[in-house]
């Protein structure tokens, strides 16, 4: 039986997801992009999985560097998640607005969020138009505390 497309579009658009800033870095290069494709995998060791455009400019630093960070966003932050997905000049120029440290692993962390982790990549998956990496938690900043950004709040759509 043939995929009907709607209703799968429509059903996998009801999966929730929170709004993320992952930022990638490679030497002196960074980049940042809004992920929405990211959840936890495990309690032990703690790990998380993100699903990245294989065509982005993220992808190949990600693969190489197998390394990223993600900086948890508040709800009232969607501005900010909007810079992350539109097109930049340069690479990591979204960043010009958005101020960072780097964290112990060397990534970018948001200064104005609700915090960020810094993930090792232990697997990928690459079979489709975005490739899956499972990765483990190594650092975790917790800024302050309160209520997330999350897509739904966002009327933006991102799957199907
Ligand atoms: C609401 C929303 C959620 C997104 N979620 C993801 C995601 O989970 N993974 C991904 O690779 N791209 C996602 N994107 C697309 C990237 O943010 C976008 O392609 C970005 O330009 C990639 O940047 P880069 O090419 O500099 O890495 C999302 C876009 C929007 C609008």
């Amino acid at each position: 039986m043939p995929l009907d497309a709607e209703a799968k579009k429509t059903l996998l658009r009801k999966i929730p997801h929170g709004l993320f800033i992952c930022g990638v870095r490679e030497g002196d290069e960074i980049n940042g992009f809004t992920a929405s494709w990211v959840t936890q995998g495990s309690f032990e060791p703690p790990l998380v999985v993100i699903a990245v455009r294989a065509e982005g400019s993220s992808h190949g630093i990600i693969e190489r560097t197998k390394t990223f960070s993600i900086n948890v966003l508040r709800s009232d932050q969607k501005d900010l998640a909007a810079v992350f997905f539109k097109p930049q000049k340069a690479l990591g120029g979204r960043f010009e607005t958005a101020p960072f440290k780097y964290g112990e692993l060397g990534l970018p962390l948001l200064e104005d969020s609700i915090g960020g982790i810094e993930c090792q990549v232990v697997q990928q998956v690459s079979c489709g138009d975005h490739t899956v990496f499972v990765a483990e938690v190594k650092t975790a900043v917790l800024i302050k505390d309160g209520e997330s950004l999350n897509l739904s709040s966002t009327g933006w759509s991102y799957g199907g």
